[in-house]
């Protein structure tokens, strides 16, 4: 069994030998889209289902090849088929559904606004005919920072609709972080918003990205939608409102024809470096695989109402709010803010107030409802409620019966679902008419994948072992490459289990997990540097460097510790230079520093500052010690270090810091 960087073995193995079983009901059963077991045969032959599948979207004209697997790992899906991926999105609804309502945007201050399908599409068709009078053409990358307004997914769409390619950067990344995503995709123009709502406050947004925009000399023109209406500094020739830019323009726009494999989005994620990496995705299979899984794992009717909490900073903000559902034709709330302004009942409300039938929603948040108790949800009327799904990190099992009888008050399927921004779309997860569930498990591979568990040798592993888990053929949505770096494509997620000379070609996800007798699949956590913190991938080597980038600090390293909350928290152990004092103003400036350089998404729950960190002889962090000591475990294998008695003088320290952070609380 590989180390997990999220120990969560024990309670799950608890669990899989309890075998508490879920099986849909008969009514469910019996209207659900997809209902017979024999889809998972179909599956089989995947490229088959996959070119079955593909006919849920609108093409200009088909493929003469379903899959080119010839070069891999690189896929190419729906040879030399055209389209463009908006007008599967909008401009086929316009005939049935152009009134049907796409969007119910819910501003976080109560201001709300109702987009129909045809005004999705003229606001679109207006963006598009601006940016492209800013010289946006096919090909072009167009980065996005925005809050939660309906000019983000305006922006997505009207960046696809010239065939250009969008790279969202997520509001909470800080200029640092926005600066270098831009360079890196050296993108043309930016949209961007004055401030943002959260919370109750203002988000800088602009003052941000002017902040970024000293440094990134591909950027010609800045685009800002005024949310709050803040007096900001506009750049002459450089910087202009959304609404001077799009209102005098025609709110129609021919499409740009694009090819099945032109890149749709780039999507930054953390890696095991400190350098994120842009995930590409291309168009047609990604939009087959969006709006496949939309429809089916959540089983999506005509007049349900849609909600997914995510941010469209993330994939599944990509996938489930803006493609999956639009393509599928569906309507979809959006809300800009926190779950808990004005009141902690505010997800609730909106549910209430929109009859939402379908909830999807990320583990760290159901643990944080659950902290502030069953009043807040009881406050209001959940029966519109069918279907209720999470994603992100492993669901305990806690959470999920507690999602069970208080959100789905013991009436809704519950869809865990298993995917990464790699893969563009749903994997691993029930289909809510077939699959008995268990908590605490995604169950099994969706129709048309392939998933697997191997050792360390790449073998896979038998009923009721545990091992890495690995996707065994490619898939629509599979990213093509790391943007600028096919190497690293190739390196990162196809080296480690393939065998190119038997042709075997193996993607390795990352993930530790375990199978169970039934084949049941059970994720474990990351098996890599990488954290998981309340449903965020955060690179530990990302923290590291960014606080080895201040002055005082001489070495970092980081873990990821278990949170009863957020999955994992950011646990850091630095060591100074020379005489500087580790203090706790010097500890705020460095949880401040980590804010600044990446965003306050990973800044550290704790740090503890240590003469030396504990070494193999060969120089290595073991970070493994480090984790034991966070999460106040037996230390492992302490043999192979160097400066073994450091390991006590740090847990010591641990120890007074975290009685120090409780007794705060
Ligand atoms: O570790 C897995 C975890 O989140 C990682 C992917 O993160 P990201 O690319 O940011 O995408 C998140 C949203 C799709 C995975 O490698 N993960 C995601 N969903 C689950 C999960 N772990 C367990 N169960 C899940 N349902």
């Amino acid at each position: 069994m590989p180390e997990s960087s999220n120990d969560k073995a024990v309670t799950i193995e608890a669990l899989m030998t309890e075998q508490r079983t879920f099986a849909p009901s008969d009514a469910f059963r019996a209207q659900a889209n997809l209902n017979s077991e024999s889809v998972y045969a179909e599956g089989e032959d995947y490229v088959n289902f996959w070119e079955n599948e593909a006919r849920h979207i609108q093409w200009r004209s088909p493929w003469t090849q379903v899959l080119d697997w010839s070069n891999p790992p690189f896929a190419k899906w729906y040879v030399g088929a055209k389209l463009n991926v908006t007008e599967s999105c909008l401009d086929r609804h316009l005939a049935d559904k152009g009134d049907k309502v796409a969007y119910y945007f819910e501003g976080e201050p109560g201001d709300t606004r109702v987009l129909t399908y045809r005004d999705l599409y003229h606001e679109v068709n207006k963006l598009a005919n601006g940016l492209e009078s800013l010289g946006v053409t096919k090909g072009d990358r167009v980065a996005i920072y925005m809050g939660m307004v309906p000019e983000l997914p305006i922006s997505l769409l009207a960046v696809a609709r010239l065939g250009a390619v969008h790279s969202v950067v997520f509001g909470g990344f800080s200029a640092d972080a926005l600066r270098d995503r831009i360079n890196d995709s050296a993108a043309k123009v930016l949209i961007t918003c004055d401030e943002s709502w959260r919370n109750g406050g203002r988000i800088a947004l602009k003052q941000y990205a002017d902040n970024a925009l000293g440094e990134t000399p591909s950027i010609e023109k800045v685009v800002v939608v005024q949310r709050t209406g803040a007096d900001i500094p506009m750049v002459e020739g450089r910087d202009i409102y959304y609404h001077d830019l799009v209102d005098d323009m025609s709110d129609e726009k021919a499409a740009t024809e694009t090819d099945s494999e032109d890149p749709l989005y780039i999507l930054y994620t953390s890696g095991t470096t400190a350098k994120p990496k842009g995930i590409l995705h291309t168009t047609g299979g990604y939009l087959v695989g969006a709006s496949f899984t939309h429809r089916n794992v959540f089983d999506i009717k005509d007049d349900d109402i849609w909600w997914c909490t995510a941010d469209i900073g993330w994939v599944t903000g990509h996938s489930y709010i803006v493609y999956g559902p639009l393509a599928n034709g569906s309507t979809g709330v959006l809300y800009e803010g926190v779950p808990n302004f004005p009141d902690k009942d505010r997800f609730w409300r909106i549910v209430e107030k929109y009859k939402v039938t379908q909830f999807y929603t990320a583990p760290t948040t159901i643990r944080t409802f659950m902290k502030w108790g069953t009043e807040f949800p009881e406050r209001c009327d959940l029966s519109s409620l069918k279907l209720i799904g999470t994603v992100g990190e492993p669901i305990n099992p806690e959470a999920w019966i507690w999602y069970n009888e208080h959100i789905g008050r013991g009436n809704c399927p519950i869809v865990d679902t298993w995917w990464q921004t790699e893969t563009g779309h749903i994997m691993i997860s029930p289909l809510p008419g077939i699959t008995t569930t268990k908590p605490g498990s995604a169950t099994k591979p969706l129709p048309g994948i392939g998933a697997d568990i191997v050792d360390d040798d790449g073998n896979s592993v038998p009923l009721g072992g545990g091992g890495y888990l690995t996707l065994t053929h490619p898939w629509p949505g599979m990213l093509r490459t790391i943007y600028g770096d096919p190497n690293r494509y190739v390196d990162v997620y196809w080296s480690r289990f393939s065998k190119p000379a038997e042709g075997k070609w193996v993607y390795f996800a990352g993930d530790g997990a375990k199978r169970d007798e039934d084949g049941y699949f059970w994720l474990l956590g990351r098996v890599d540097d990488v954290m998981n913190v309340s449903g965020h991938r955060i690179s530990t080597l990302e923290v590291e460097s960014a606080l080895v980038d201040h002055p005082s600090v001489a070495e970092a390293a980081v873990v990821g510790r278990m949170d009863a909350t957020t999955g994992q928290a950011i646990a850091a152990f630095v060591t100074l230079k020379g005489h500087v004092v580790g203090d706790d103003a010097l500890l705020g400036e460095l949880r401040e520093h980590v804010a600044v350089k990446i965003g306050k998404i990973a800044r550290p729950a704790s740090i503890v500052f240590t003469d030396e960190l504990p070494k193999t002889r060969s120089g290595k962090i073991m970070r493994r010690l480090l984790r034991d000591i966070s999460e106040k475990r037996q230390l492992g294998d302490v043999t192979t270090l160097a400066n073994a008695d450091v390991v006590k003088e740090i847990a010591e320290k641990a120890q007074a810091a975290s009685s120090r952070e409780n007794s705060q609380e």
